[in-house]
């Protein structure tokens, strides 16, 4: 069957053929119907995040996935039933995390991510996974079921900033997603309902797609060129919550000093190295005078999984074609992987849905 994979030293994806998988007992056969590309999977194809599997050369791409069984294989799951996989994986059997539904919790050495650590993804015709790790999806959402991950991450993060928040009655009503990237706007969307108040940061000039997708979710986009986060609270108004998903790392301590009292940034981007001069002080006060709060999060669970779908649900379908800009076949698979400011979320088709 073909795949896409990343050869060691190699810095782009090629399509390449590799053994259709058989399920093993608890495992089902998926056949791919889409693989959707982030910014994370141009970290791994540029060697910057993740590892090739153990003893390989390559590391088939993809871990935002949808497809349809195409074999149960005596596990829950009809022929036909539409599925999203979650990506981690316990490296040698269970572990604890894995045993309480936390896989999104272990740290490195206890888990293996399907396309990116140590395992290969999705961006196959077909893939086999044990059933417990595929999450069922109604199969009107078959098209965009790609997007159930990057969601799932967002819901993670935000979970994890209420959370923070849950000592005392805390009741937002501002909201600052920093990065108009896939996850950027998906967050954004998916903030919605909860706030009466969402801007969205990025360093882009109009006209831009993605400040067009901004503002018609009903935020408002803030240039990062003419408004430097911590001119934001004075720019705009001090923010409830914070949502880094740019990677930029002077963006984690610039989140402190635009948050409001008792607020809470999440930080979700992955920088390599990088030293910078900060004002620690100045921070350390902040975090402490102002009752602020910052979580890193990292992945997301099954739970999480399941909120993405009901959240995916709630999305405009104009706002899922402004945000998916192109779905590409084998054939122009490179496009997929395209790296400027007209490509906003792309995604790799396998195969077209056909209802059973
Ligand atoms: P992406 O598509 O590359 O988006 C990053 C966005 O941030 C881009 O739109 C970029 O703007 C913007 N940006 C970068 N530096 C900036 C700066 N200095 N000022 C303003 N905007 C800036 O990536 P993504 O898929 O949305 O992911 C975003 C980050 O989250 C990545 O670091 C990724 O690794 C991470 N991530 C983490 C998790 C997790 O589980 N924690 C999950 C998914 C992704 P331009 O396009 O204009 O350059
Ligand atoms: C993936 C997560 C993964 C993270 C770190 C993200 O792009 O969506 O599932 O945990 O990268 O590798
Ligand atoms: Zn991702």
């Amino acid at each position: 069957m073909n795949a896409i994979a990343v050869y060691d030293g190699v810095d782009e994806p090629v399509v390449t053929e590799q053994p259709r998988p058989e399920p093993t007992p608890g495992e089902a056969l998926v056949r791919t119907l889409r693989v959707g590309v982030d910014g994370t999977d141009h970290e791994v194809i540029a060697s910057e995040h993740g590892d090739t599997p153990a003893g390989e050369d390559h590391l088939v791409l993809g871990h935002e996935a949808v497809g349809v069984i195409e074999d149960p294989n005596d596990t829950p799951f009809e022929v036909g039933d539409v599925v999203v996989p979650t990506v981690r994986r316990p490296p040698n059997g269970a572990n604890g995390y894995f045993a309480r539904g936390e896989p999104d919790m272990a740290p490195g050495g206890e888990y293996h991510e399907r396309g990116i650590v140590g395992a290969h993804g999705f961006m196959s015709e077909y893939f086999t996974s044990p059933a417990e790790f595929l999450v069922e999806v109604p199969p009107e959402l078959a098209e965009w079921g790609f997007l159930v991950e990057p969601v799932s991450i967002a819901e993670k993060a935000i979970e994890h900033a209420y959370a923070s928040r849950s000592a005392f009655h805390w009741d937002p009503e501002s909201a600052l997603v920093l990065g108009n990237g896939s996850l950027g706007l998906l967050t954004v969307a998916t903030l919605d309902e909860a706030f009466d108040r969402i801007y969205c940061l990025g360093r882009r000039e109009r006209p831009d797609p993605t400040i067009d997708v901004i503002e018609s979710l009903g935020a408002t986009y803030v240039n990062s060129n003419e408004t430097p986060i911590p001119d934001v609270p004075e720019a705009y108004e001090p923010m409830d919550l914070v949502f880094e998903a740019t990677g930029h790392a002077p963006h984690a301590f610039e989140t402190i000093e635009a948050l409001a009292p008792n607020g809470v940034g999440a930080l979700l981007g992955v920088p390599g190295d990088w030293e910078f001069k900060i004002d620690g002080g100045r921070l350390h006060r902040e975090f402490v005078l102002h009752n602020k709060a910052l979580v890193g999060s990292v992945n997301s669970g099954h739970g999480h999984f399941e909120s993405a779908i009901e959240s995916l649900s709630e999305f405009s379908e104009a706002f899922l074609d402004d945000l998916v800009t192109g779905v590409h076949g084998l054939d122009d698979f490179e496009a997929a992987f395209a790296d400027d400011d007209t490509t906003i979320k792309t995604a790799v088709e396998f195969a077209a849905y056909e209802e059973r």
